[in-house]
Protein backbone atom coordinates (compact mmCIF):
# COMPACT_ATOMS: atom_id res chain seq x y z
CA UNK A 1 0.00 0.00 0.00
CA UNK A 2 1.81 3.72 -1.24
CA UNK A 3 -0.11 6.28 0.43
CA UNK A 4 1.90 8.85 -1.61
CA UNK A 5 -0.98 11.07 -2.28
CA UNK A 6 -0.97 12.27 -6.37
CA UNK A 7 -0.92 15.34 -7.46
CA UNK A 8 -4.95 15.62 -8.05
CA UNK A 9 -5.41 14.06 -4.70
CA UNK A 10 -3.27 16.75 -3.04
CA UNK A 11 -5.26 19.53 -5.77
CA UNK A 12 -8.80 18.11 -4.17
CA UNK A 13 -7.45 18.17 -0.49
CA UNK A 14 -6.11 21.87 -0.86
CA UNK A 15 -9.22 22.88 -2.75
CA UNK A 16 -11.72 21.55 0.38
CA UNK A 17 -9.28 22.71 2.54
CA UNK A 18 -9.75 26.41 1.23
CA UNK A 19 -13.62 25.92 0.87
CA UNK A 20 -13.78 24.80 4.73
CA UNK A 21 -11.82 28.19 5.34
CA UNK A 22 -13.67 30.22 3.20
CA UNK A 23 -16.88 29.42 2.96
CA UNK A 24 -17.60 27.21 5.92
CA UNK A 25 -15.96 28.61 8.73
CA UNK A 26 -17.42 32.28 9.24
CA UNK A 27 -21.01 30.61 9.91
CA UNK A 28 -20.59 27.52 11.08
CA UNK A 29 -21.47 28.53 15.34
CA UNK A 30 -24.40 30.50 13.73
CA UNK A 31 -26.02 27.64 11.57
CA UNK A 32 -25.19 25.13 14.46
CA UNK A 33 -27.47 27.86 16.66
CA UNK A 34 -29.87 28.05 14.85
CA UNK A 35 -30.18 24.67 13.11
CA UNK A 36 -29.83 26.05 9.44
CA UNK A 37 -29.14 24.20 6.77
CA UNK A 38 -25.81 25.43 4.53
CA UNK A 39 -28.18 25.52 1.03
CA UNK A 40 -25.70 28.17 -0.19
CA UNK A 41 -22.71 26.64 0.62
CA UNK A 42 -23.96 23.14 -0.45
CA UNK A 43 -24.51 24.37 -3.73
CA UNK A 44 -21.20 25.86 -4.54
CA UNK A 45 -19.52 22.30 -3.35
CA UNK A 46 -22.14 21.06 -5.79
CA UNK A 47 -20.69 23.63 -8.68
CA UNK A 48 -17.02 22.65 -7.61
CA UNK A 49 -17.55 18.74 -8.26
CA UNK A 50 -17.74 17.72 -4.73
CA UNK A 51 -20.93 16.10 -4.51
CA UNK A 52 -20.13 13.70 -6.49
CA UNK A 53 -16.40 13.19 -6.60
CA UNK A 54 -16.71 9.45 -7.01
CA UNK A 55 -18.98 9.66 -10.17
CA UNK A 56 -17.85 9.67 -13.97
CA UNK A 57 -17.59 12.03 -15.80
CA UNK A 58 -20.06 10.93 -18.29
CA UNK A 59 -22.78 10.66 -15.41
CA UNK A 60 -22.14 14.20 -14.03
CA UNK A 61 -19.46 13.55 -11.42
CA UNK A 62 -15.96 15.00 -11.32
CA UNK A 63 -14.47 11.12 -11.68
CA UNK A 64 -11.91 10.93 -9.10
CA UNK A 65 -10.98 8.05 -6.42
CA UNK A 66 -12.22 6.94 -2.77
CA UNK A 67 -9.12 8.38 -1.50
CA UNK A 68 -9.89 11.56 -3.04
CA UNK A 69 -13.31 11.61 -1.36
CA UNK A 70 -11.70 10.95 2.05
CA UNK A 71 -9.09 13.56 1.75
CA UNK A 72 -12.17 16.26 0.34
CA UNK A 73 -14.34 14.73 3.85
CA UNK A 74 -11.99 15.09 6.40
CA UNK A 75 -11.18 18.87 5.34
CA UNK A 76 -14.99 20.20 5.41
CA UNK A 77 -15.70 18.07 8.38
CA UNK A 78 -12.83 19.57 9.87
CA UNK A 79 -14.43 22.72 10.10
CA UNK A 80 -18.41 21.56 9.46
CA UNK A 81 -19.75 18.58 10.61
CA UNK A 82 -22.99 19.18 8.96
CA UNK A 83 -22.40 20.06 5.83
CA UNK A 84 -20.05 17.03 5.39
CA UNK A 85 -22.57 14.79 6.52
CA UNK A 86 -24.67 16.29 3.57
CA UNK A 87 -22.01 15.77 1.04
CA UNK A 88 -21.49 12.24 2.58
CA UNK A 89 -24.33 10.62 2.67
CA UNK A 90 -24.78 12.57 -1.31
CA UNK A 91 -21.68 10.76 -2.00
CA UNK A 92 -21.38 7.74 -0.75
CA UNK A 93 -24.82 6.51 -0.48
CA UNK A 94 -27.07 8.30 -3.56
CA UNK A 95 -24.68 8.50 -6.29
CA UNK A 96 -22.43 5.46 -5.37
CA UNK A 97 -25.22 3.30 -5.39
CA UNK A 98 -27.03 4.33 -8.52
CA UNK A 99 -23.81 4.12 -11.00
CA UNK A 100 -22.65 0.81 -9.07
CA UNK A 101 -26.37 -0.51 -9.73
CA UNK A 102 -28.79 2.05 -11.55
CA UNK A 103 -29.89 1.34 -15.23
CA UNK A 104 -28.14 3.70 -17.86
CA UNK A 105 -32.23 5.59 -18.03
CA UNK A 106 -31.82 6.13 -13.77
CA UNK A 107 -28.72 7.56 -14.01
CA UNK A 108 -29.20 9.95 -16.63
CA UNK A 109 -32.54 10.94 -15.29
CA UNK A 110 -31.31 10.58 -11.30
CA UNK A 111 -28.20 10.62 -10.73
CA UNK A 112 -26.12 13.29 -13.45
CA UNK A 113 -28.13 16.36 -11.58
CA UNK A 114 -27.19 14.58 -8.01
CA UNK A 115 -23.80 13.94 -9.12
CA UNK A 116 -23.38 17.87 -10.24
CA UNK A 117 -25.22 19.10 -7.23
CA UNK A 118 -28.05 20.52 -9.17
CA UNK A 119 -30.22 18.52 -6.48
CA UNK A 120 -29.69 16.54 -3.36
CA UNK A 121 -30.14 13.10 -2.69
CA UNK A 122 -31.42 11.11 0.80
CA UNK A 123 -31.07 6.97 1.33
CA UNK A 124 -33.93 5.67 3.42
CA UNK A 125 -33.48 3.00 5.32
CA UNK A 126 -34.31 3.30 8.97
CA UNK A 127 -37.41 3.31 10.44
CA UNK A 128 -39.25 3.35 14.22
CA UNK A 129 -38.47 0.13 14.41
CA UNK A 130 -35.83 -0.86 12.25
CA UNK A 131 -32.42 0.93 13.21
CA UNK A 132 -29.79 -1.52 13.57
CA UNK A 133 -31.92 -4.32 12.85
CA UNK A 134 -31.82 -3.14 9.16
CA UNK A 135 -33.89 -6.43 7.62
CA UNK A 136 -36.93 -6.02 9.45
CA UNK A 137 -38.34 -3.33 7.65
CA UNK A 138 -41.98 -2.44 7.57
CA UNK A 139 -41.92 0.18 5.01
CA UNK A 140 -44.52 -2.23 2.52
CA UNK A 141 -43.72 -1.36 -0.93
CA UNK A 142 -46.96 -3.70 -2.83
CA UNK A 143 -46.32 -5.26 -6.23
CA UNK A 144 -49.14 -3.73 -8.23
CA UNK A 145 -47.50 -4.88 -11.85
CA UNK A 146 -46.72 -1.55 -13.21
CA UNK A 147 -45.81 0.27 -10.49
CA UNK A 148 -45.08 -0.02 -6.40
CA UNK A 149 -47.32 1.33 -4.02
CA UNK A 150 -45.30 2.32 -0.64
CA UNK A 151 -47.02 2.67 2.93
CA UNK A 152 -44.72 3.18 5.97
CA UNK A 153 -42.25 6.12 7.52
CA UNK A 154 -38.70 6.56 7.38
CA UNK A 155 -36.58 8.03 10.58
CA UNK A 156 -33.83 10.16 11.27
CA UNK A 157 -32.82 10.77 7.41
CA UNK A 158 -30.16 12.93 6.69
CA UNK A 159 -30.70 15.80 4.20
CA UNK A 160 -34.69 15.06 4.89
CA UNK A 161 -36.01 18.27 3.46
CA UNK A 162 -33.18 19.55 1.20
CA UNK A 163 -33.36 16.56 -0.83
CA UNK A 164 -35.16 16.02 -4.04
CA UNK A 165 -34.50 12.33 -4.51
CA UNK A 166 -34.80 9.54 -2.03
CA UNK A 167 -33.64 5.69 -2.24
CA UNK A 168 -36.36 4.33 -0.47
CA UNK A 169 -35.99 0.52 1.03
CA UNK A 170 -39.11 -1.24 1.56
CA UNK A 171 -40.60 -4.75 1.79
CA UNK A 172 -42.05 -6.11 -1.01
CA UNK A 173 -41.82 -10.33 0.11
CA UNK A 174 -42.23 -9.78 4.02
CA UNK A 175 -42.13 -14.02 3.86
CA UNK A 176 -38.58 -13.32 2.26
CA UNK A 177 -36.99 -11.28 4.79
CA UNK A 178 -33.98 -9.44 3.63
CA UNK A 179 -34.27 -11.17 0.18
CA UNK A 180 -38.00 -9.36 -0.57
CA UNK A 181 -36.42 -5.84 -0.10
CA UNK A 182 -36.22 -3.04 -2.70
CA UNK A 183 -34.76 -0.33 -3.33
CA UNK A 184 -36.71 2.37 -4.79
CA UNK A 185 -36.00 5.80 -6.04
CA UNK A 186 -38.46 8.35 -4.76
CA UNK A 187 -39.08 11.97 -5.69
CA UNK A 188 -39.88 14.02 -2.99
CA UNK A 189 -42.91 15.78 -4.23
CA UNK A 190 -44.77 12.65 -5.35
CA UNK A 191 -48.62 12.75 -4.04
CA UNK A 192 -48.52 10.83 -0.74
CA UNK A 193 -44.86 11.88 0.26
CA UNK A 194 -44.67 13.66 3.70
CA UNK A 195 -41.51 15.28 4.89
CA UNK A 196 -42.16 15.58 9.11
CA UNK A 197 -40.75 17.89 11.22
CA UNK A 198 -37.25 18.80 11.80
CA UNK A 199 -35.10 16.98 14.37
CA UNK A 200 -34.16 18.97 17.15
CA UNK A 201 -30.50 17.51 17.61
CA UNK A 202 -27.74 17.64 19.58
CA UNK A 203 -25.04 17.62 17.08
CA UNK A 204 -24.67 18.37 13.34
CA UNK A 205 -27.15 20.70 13.73
CA UNK A 206 -26.77 22.19 10.81
CA UNK A 207 -27.90 19.10 8.86
CA UNK A 208 -31.71 18.56 8.49
CA UNK A 209 -32.90 15.49 9.70
CA UNK A 210 -36.26 14.65 9.24
CA UNK A 211 -38.76 11.43 9.10
CA UNK A 212 -40.14 10.58 5.94
CA UNK A 213 -44.04 9.23 5.63
CA UNK A 214 -45.64 7.37 2.76
CA UNK A 215 -49.24 6.79 1.90
CA UNK A 216 -50.75 5.20 -1.21
CA UNK A 217 -47.05 6.37 -3.02
CA UNK A 218 -47.32 5.09 -6.61
CA UNK A 219 -43.69 4.17 -7.67
CA UNK A 220 -43.00 3.06 -11.39
CA UNK A 221 -41.83 -0.01 -11.14
CA UNK A 222 -38.59 1.48 -14.05
CA UNK A 223 -37.80 3.39 -10.27
CA UNK A 224 -36.83 -0.37 -8.69
CA UNK A 225 -32.65 -0.30 -8.59
CA UNK A 226 -31.72 -3.99 -9.34
CA UNK A 227 -33.50 -7.56 -9.31
CA UNK A 228 -36.72 -7.81 -7.66
CA UNK A 229 -35.01 -8.52 -4.03
CA UNK A 230 -32.25 -6.46 -4.24
CA UNK A 231 -32.59 -3.89 -2.05
CA UNK A 232 -31.45 -5.40 0.97
CA UNK A 233 -27.69 -6.31 -0.63
CA UNK A 234 -27.79 -2.64 -2.17
CA UNK A 235 -28.36 -1.17 1.15
CA UNK A 236 -25.81 -3.24 2.83
CA UNK A 237 -22.81 -3.02 -0.02
CA UNK A 238 -23.34 1.00 -0.33
CA UNK A 239 -23.17 1.39 3.44
CA UNK A 240 -20.12 -0.30 2.90
CA UNK A 241 -18.62 3.13 1.40
CA UNK A 242 -20.89 5.01 3.40
CA UNK A 243 -18.83 3.97 6.47
CA UNK A 244 -15.89 4.83 5.30
CA UNK A 245 -17.11 8.37 4.54
CA UNK A 246 -18.56 8.93 8.03
CA UNK A 247 -15.15 7.77 9.16
CA UNK A 248 -13.76 10.11 7.33
CA UNK A 249 -15.86 12.60 9.03
CA UNK A 250 -15.22 11.75 12.10
CA UNK A 251 -11.50 12.08 11.69
CA UNK A 252 -12.04 15.59 9.99
CA UNK A 253 -13.66 16.66 13.39
CA UNK A 254 -11.24 15.10 15.80
CA UNK A 255 -8.49 16.71 13.55
CA UNK A 256 -10.36 20.21 14.03
CA UNK A 257 -10.74 19.72 17.62
CA UNK A 258 -7.11 18.63 17.94
CA UNK A 259 -5.88 21.80 15.93
CA UNK A 260 -7.59 24.24 18.19
CA UNK A 261 -6.45 22.86 21.61
CA UNK A 262 -2.76 22.68 19.97
CA UNK A 263 -2.79 26.33 19.24
CA UNK A 264 -4.92 27.27 22.14
CA UNK A 265 -2.28 25.36 24.46
CA UNK A 266 0.25 27.24 22.86
CA UNK A 267 -1.51 30.93 23.61
CA UNK A 268 -2.59 29.90 27.24
CA UNK A 269 -0.94 30.80 29.90
CA UNK A 270 -1.62 29.40 33.49
CA UNK A 271 1.58 28.92 36.25
CA UNK A 272 3.25 31.12 34.85
CA UNK A 273 3.89 29.64 31.65
CA UNK A 274 1.96 28.37 28.42
CA UNK A 275 -0.10 25.53 29.44
CA UNK A 276 1.78 23.34 26.47
CA UNK A 277 4.55 23.81 28.87
CA UNK A 278 3.02 21.20 31.30
CA UNK A 279 3.53 17.55 30.64
CA UNK A 280 -0.43 16.80 31.35
CA UNK A 281 -1.20 18.71 28.46
CA UNK A 282 1.75 17.50 26.30
CA UNK A 283 0.67 13.63 27.06
CA UNK A 284 -2.99 14.43 26.11
CA UNK A 285 -1.65 16.25 22.73
CA UNK A 286 0.71 13.00 22.18
CA UNK A 287 -2.20 10.67 22.59
CA UNK A 288 -4.38 13.04 20.25
CA UNK A 289 -1.79 12.65 17.76
CA UNK A 290 -1.40 9.24 17.46
CA UNK A 291 -4.96 8.04 17.52
CA UNK A 292 -5.55 10.61 14.50
CA UNK A 293 -2.80 9.37 13.24
CA UNK A 294 -3.91 5.59 13.12
CA UNK A 295 -7.49 6.73 12.49
CA UNK A 296 -6.49 8.43 9.21
CA UNK A 297 -4.22 5.31 8.01
CA UNK A 298 -7.48 2.80 8.82
CA UNK A 299 -9.42 5.45 6.61
CA UNK A 300 -6.83 5.49 4.07
CA UNK A 301 -6.63 1.68 3.61
CA UNK A 302 -10.48 1.09 3.73
CA UNK A 303 -10.16 3.68 1.13
CA UNK A 304 -7.51 1.99 -0.72
CA UNK A 305 -9.26 -1.37 -0.68
CA UNK A 306 -12.49 -0.07 -2.09
CA UNK A 307 -10.42 1.67 -4.80
CA UNK A 308 -8.96 -1.73 -5.86
CA UNK A 309 -12.41 -3.01 -5.79
CA UNK A 310 -11.39 -5.70 -2.64
CA UNK A 311 -13.74 -7.03 -0.30
CA UNK A 312 -14.15 -3.39 1.82
CA UNK A 313 -16.53 -4.25 4.37
CA UNK A 314 -14.39 -4.90 7.16
CA UNK A 315 -12.03 -2.40 7.02
CA UNK A 316 -15.00 0.00 6.40
CA UNK A 317 -16.47 -1.06 9.81
CA UNK A 318 -13.41 -1.10 11.40
CA UNK A 319 -12.13 2.38 10.22
CA UNK A 320 -15.48 3.60 11.03
CA UNK A 321 -15.61 2.48 14.49
CA UNK A 322 -11.92 3.58 15.49
CA UNK A 323 -12.20 6.83 13.19
CA UNK A 324 -15.33 7.47 15.27
CA UNK A 325 -14.51 6.41 19.35
CA UNK A 326 -11.02 8.60 18.12
CA UNK A 327 -13.12 11.65 17.74
CA UNK A 328 -15.62 11.28 20.45
CA UNK A 329 -12.29 10.84 22.81
CA UNK A 330 -10.11 13.65 20.81
CA UNK A 331 -13.46 16.61 20.84
CA UNK A 332 -13.73 15.66 24.82
CA UNK A 333 -9.87 15.80 25.60
CA UNK A 334 -9.92 19.21 23.58
CA UNK A 335 -12.61 20.79 25.71
CA UNK A 336 -11.03 19.76 28.55
CA UNK A 337 -7.51 21.02 27.44
CA UNK A 338 -9.76 24.50 27.06
CA UNK A 339 -11.32 24.00 30.29
CA UNK A 340 -13.95 27.01 31.00
CA UNK A 341 -13.40 28.22 27.67
CA UNK A 342 -13.87 24.60 26.25
CA UNK A 343 -17.26 24.76 27.26
CA UNK A 344 -18.64 28.16 25.15
CA UNK A 345 -19.30 28.02 21.58
CA UNK A 346 -16.98 30.87 20.43
CA UNK A 347 -14.34 28.25 20.82
CA UNK A 348 -15.80 25.38 18.36
CA UNK A 349 -14.62 22.35 20.73
CA UNK A 350 -17.89 21.80 22.40
CA UNK A 351 -19.72 21.91 18.80
CA UNK A 352 -17.08 19.54 17.83
CA UNK A 353 -17.33 17.22 20.84
CA UNK A 354 -21.59 17.33 19.99
CA UNK A 355 -21.16 16.38 16.59
CA UNK A 356 -18.54 13.95 17.03
CA UNK A 357 -21.47 11.74 18.80
CA UNK A 358 -23.80 11.10 15.76
CA UNK A 359 -20.66 8.84 14.01
CA UNK A 360 -20.84 6.30 17.07
CA UNK A 361 -24.65 5.99 15.68
CA UNK A 362 -25.87 6.48 12.67
CA UNK A 363 -24.71 4.50 9.52
CA UNK A 364 -24.12 1.77 11.94
CA UNK A 365 -23.73 2.03 15.88
CA UNK A 366 -20.15 0.98 17.11
CA UNK A 367 -21.88 -2.22 18.12
CA UNK A 368 -23.17 -2.56 14.79
CA UNK A 369 -19.33 -2.18 13.41
CA UNK A 370 -18.37 -4.43 16.37
CA UNK A 371 -20.74 -7.34 14.83
CA UNK A 372 -19.44 -6.89 11.37
CA UNK A 373 -16.21 -6.88 12.26
CA UNK A 374 -16.52 -9.98 14.47
CA UNK A 375 -18.35 -12.10 11.70
CA UNK A 376 -15.40 -11.22 9.62
CA UNK A 377 -12.58 -12.42 11.43
CA UNK A 378 -14.58 -15.57 12.70
CA UNK A 379 -15.78 -16.74 9.40
N1 LIG B 1 -22.35 -6.68 1.48
C1 LIG B 1 -23.12 -7.52 0.75
N2 LIG B 1 -24.10 -8.27 1.29
C2 LIG B 1 -24.29 -8.17 2.62
C3 LIG B 1 -23.53 -7.32 3.43
C4 LIG B 1 -22.51 -6.55 2.81
N3 LIG B 1 -21.75 -5.71 3.50
N4 LIG B 1 -23.95 -7.41 4.71
C5 LIG B 1 -24.95 -8.32 4.70
N5 LIG B 1 -25.16 -8.77 3.44
C6 LIG B 1 -26.11 -9.77 2.99
C7 LIG B 1 -25.82 -11.10 3.70
O1 LIG B 1 -24.83 -11.82 3.00
C8 LIG B 1 -27.17 -11.78 3.65
O2 LIG B 1 -27.36 -12.33 2.38
P1 LIG B 1 -27.74 -13.91 2.19
O3 LIG B 1 -29.00 -14.09 2.96
O4 LIG B 1 -27.88 -14.06 0.74
O5 LIG B 1 -26.61 -14.68 2.78
C9 LIG B 1 -28.14 -10.62 3.79
O6 LIG B 1 -27.43 -9.43 3.40
C10 LIG B 1 -28.66 -10.46 5.21
O7 LIG B 1 -27.53 -10.23 6.02
P2 LIG B 1 -27.40 -10.71 7.51
O8 LIG B 1 -27.94 -12.10 7.64
O9 LIG B 1 -26.02 -10.46 7.94
O10 LIG B 1 -28.41 -9.72 8.21
P3 LIG B 1 -28.60 -9.36 9.73
O11 LIG B 1 -30.05 -9.16 9.98
O12 LIG B 1 -27.87 -10.32 10.60
O13 LIG B 1 -27.97 -7.87 9.89
C11 LIG B 1 -26.48 -6.05 9.92
C12 LIG B 1 -26.88 -7.40 9.30
C13 LIG B 1 -25.00 -5.93 9.66
C14 LIG B 1 -26.74 -5.98 11.40
C15 LIG B 1 -27.28 -4.95 9.18
O14 LIG B 1 -28.64 -5.04 9.49
C16 LIG B 1 -26.77 -3.57 9.48
O15 LIG B 1 -25.76 -3.14 8.92
N6 LIG B 1 -27.48 -2.81 10.36
C17 LIG B 1 -27.18 -1.40 10.58
C18 LIG B 1 -27.95 -0.57 9.60
C19 LIG B 1 -27.34 0.76 9.37
O16 LIG B 1 -26.14 0.92 9.22
N7 LIG B 1 -28.20 1.75 9.28
C20 LIG B 1 -27.77 3.05 8.95
C21 LIG B 1 -28.87 3.83 8.37
S1 LIG B 1 -28.39 4.80 7.02
C22 LIG B 1 -27.83 6.25 7.68
O17 LIG B 1 -27.54 6.39 8.84
C23 LIG B 1 -27.62 7.27 6.66
C24 LIG B 1 -27.68 8.64 7.15
O18 LIG B 1 -28.69 9.30 7.01
C25 LIG B 1 -26.43 9.27 7.65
Amino acid sequence: MDFTLTEEQQMIRQAAREFAQNELLSGVIERDEKQQFPSEQIKKLGELGFMGIMVKPPHGGAGMDTMSYVLAMEEIAKIDASAAVCMSVNNSLVCWGLEAFGNEEQKKKYLVPLAKGEIIGAFLLSEPEAGSDATSQHTLALDKGDHYLVNGTKNWITNGSSASVYLVMAQTHPEKKSHGINTLIVEKSWPGVTVGPKENKMGIRGSDTHSIMFQDVKVPKGNRIGEDGFGFKFAMMTLDGGRIGIAAQALGIAQGAYERALQYSKERKAFGKEISDLQAIQFKLADMATRIEAARLLVWKAAWEKDHEMDHTQSAAIAKLYASETAMWVTTEAVQIHGGYGYVKEYHVERMMRDAKITQIYEGTSEIQRLVISRSVLK
